[in-house]
């Protein structure tokens, strides 16, 4: 098939990347002049694992990059919308970028004929699907040579191991009002179900899966925000440890053990703006929900009362490393980032902050020379009080302690991601703060 996909950001660039991988012609299409200039040398502005690969091998062949927006979708046979929708102030979701798309649509429809899909893969408040086919309809003047049906397809991608959940889903959300473009969407997705095709399109009409995809986020982002909470509760007692306390948990088959991992707040371009997103959308429909305000609220007093347990147990003015930036590992997003909110919070209090991340530099963008980056892990801890692991990258697995204890002045180790054994961390003679640990007999 034809594809054009819109907007070649983390979600887009994947999608036209996959697509081509499968055969399939796709025009990926950026109104970021830059951005399509690099991607046509295989620079990439964003780190995905096996992405830049499945670029460079497509490339020129099935996969093309171009800011000629006409050209692309006359070619084509469905349309993607990939762009952001990022949060206005008051937490609801800016359509400026959508809208403004699906006037290039309507505007290149005009002249068109046959059949044409329009598929919203970014996530936006039920209804949208009535928005944009009123401004394509508009726009495109109602051209009769042209048939045009909307599909909402929300991308449903982990960042870190986006590729390989795209290539295999557990369910791929269709929503639509046409059995015409449900079969081409079925014909798209063929070779990615073909293990189980009955079962994996969960289908719907646009304003399920537009929800249904929100209800998703909320779900997952509850579930983390519940454990962190009661990380917290188990502080306050007088031994509970959290870690102990998620495995007899989880055990329980209702329960289960995924995204029941403590950390310090859940970060991301998704669970935060998704979460307000539905909060604002709802009273715009005249209903109040009670318990999304909640779990935004609950998050970000995980970030602050992070930043604070290090505070209260070093107290002002020392000299700390952290390692890990970016909201969770194997990516470069730093959007929500729970370390944005800690390292602000200890700069505020005179902290002098060196960190390492292996890949740091959209970091390097938002702090800028307020802290000192490093681009070695034992670099970084070189005279500090403390060590501070905020993200789980792998190679912060299995640390030398003792050579972290020779080259720290401290022996403060702050463990955010509950990764390190208690036990084996204070036989270096450290002292092991985690989130909710309370220093078990294992
Ligand atoms: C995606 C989704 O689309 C969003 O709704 C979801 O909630 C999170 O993931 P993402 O891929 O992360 O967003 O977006 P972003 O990294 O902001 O990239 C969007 C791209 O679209 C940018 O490269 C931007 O230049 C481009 N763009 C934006 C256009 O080409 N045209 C526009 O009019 C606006
Ligand atoms: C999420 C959804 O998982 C994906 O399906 C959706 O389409 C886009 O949003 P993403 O935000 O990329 O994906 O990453 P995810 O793995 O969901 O993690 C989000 C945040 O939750 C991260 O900050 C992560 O560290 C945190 N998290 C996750 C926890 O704090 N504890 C957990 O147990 C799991």
């Amino acid at each position: 098939m034809n594809i054009t996909i819109i907007g070649t950001g983390y979600v887009g660039l994947i999608t036209g990347s996959i697509f081509s991988d499968r055969s399939n012609t796709v025009y990926c299409v950026d109104s970021n002049q830059t951005i399509i200039e690099n991607l046509n040398q295989c620079k990439l502005h964003i780190y995905e694992p096996r992405l830049k690969e499945l670029i460079i091998k497509n490339k020129d062949k099935g996969l093309f990059f171009t800011t000629n927006l006409n050209k692309a979708i006359k070619n084509s046979d469905i349309v993607f919308m990939c762009v952001g929708t990022p949060s206005d102030e008051d937490g609801s979701f800016n359509l400026k970028y959508i809208k403004s798309v699906a006037e290039g649509i309507g505007e290149v429809f005009k002249e068109c004929n046959g059949f044409k899909i329009v598929v919203c893969k970014s996530t936006v408040p039920q209804g949208t699907h009535k928005v944009v086919s009123d401004i394509i309809n508009k726009k495109s003047k109602e051209n009769h040579q042209l048939e045009w049906e909307y599909v909402s397809n929300p991308e449903t991608l982990a960042e870190g191991s986006a590729v390989s959940n795209f290539s295999s889903p557990d369910r791929i959300i269709i929503g639509t009002n046409s059995s015409k473009a449900l079969e081409v969407m079925k014909q798209l997705y063929h070779s990615f179900v073909l293990k189980d095709s009955e079962n994996r399109f969960k289908i719907g009409s646009p304003a399920d899966a537009e929800l249904a995809k929100l209800y998703s986020n909320t779900a997952l982002a509850t579930r983390i925000a519940m454990v962190n909470e009661f990380a917290r509760i188990a502080d306050h007692t007088d031994g509970a440890d959290m870690d102990t306390i998620r495995r007899m948990l989880c055990s329980d088959s209702r329960i289960g053990y995924k995204f029941m991992y403590p950390s310090p707040g859940y970060g991301g371009s998704c669970f935060p703006k998704d979460i307000l997103g539905l909060v604002s959308q709802s009273k715009l429909n005249e209903y109040q929900p009670l318990l999304l305000n909640t779990i935004d609220k609950s998050n970000e007093l995980q970030k602050d009362y992070i930043a604070s347990k290090v505070l209260s147990v070093l107290g002002p003015g020392k000299k700390v490393a952290i390692w890990g930036l970016t909201f969770k590992p194997n990516t470069d997003d730093m959007r929500e980032s729970a370390s944005i909110k800690v390292i602000n919070k200890l700069l505020e209090n005179g902290y002098n902050i060196s960190v390492y991340d292996p890949k740091d530099n959209k970091a390097k963008e938002i702090f800028k020379d307020k802290i000192i980056f490093h681009n070695q892990k034992y670099s970084a801890i070189e005279n500090t009080d403390a060590v501070i692991l905020l993200t789980e990258w792998r190679q912060f697995d299995s640390p030398d302690f003792k050579l972290m204890k020779e080259k720290m002045n401290g022996n403060y180790i702050f463990d955010f991601r509950n990764r390190w054994l208690p036990k084996i961390v204070n036989s270096y003679n450290f002292n092991y703060y985690g989130v909710g640990r309370n220093y078990p007999l294992e």
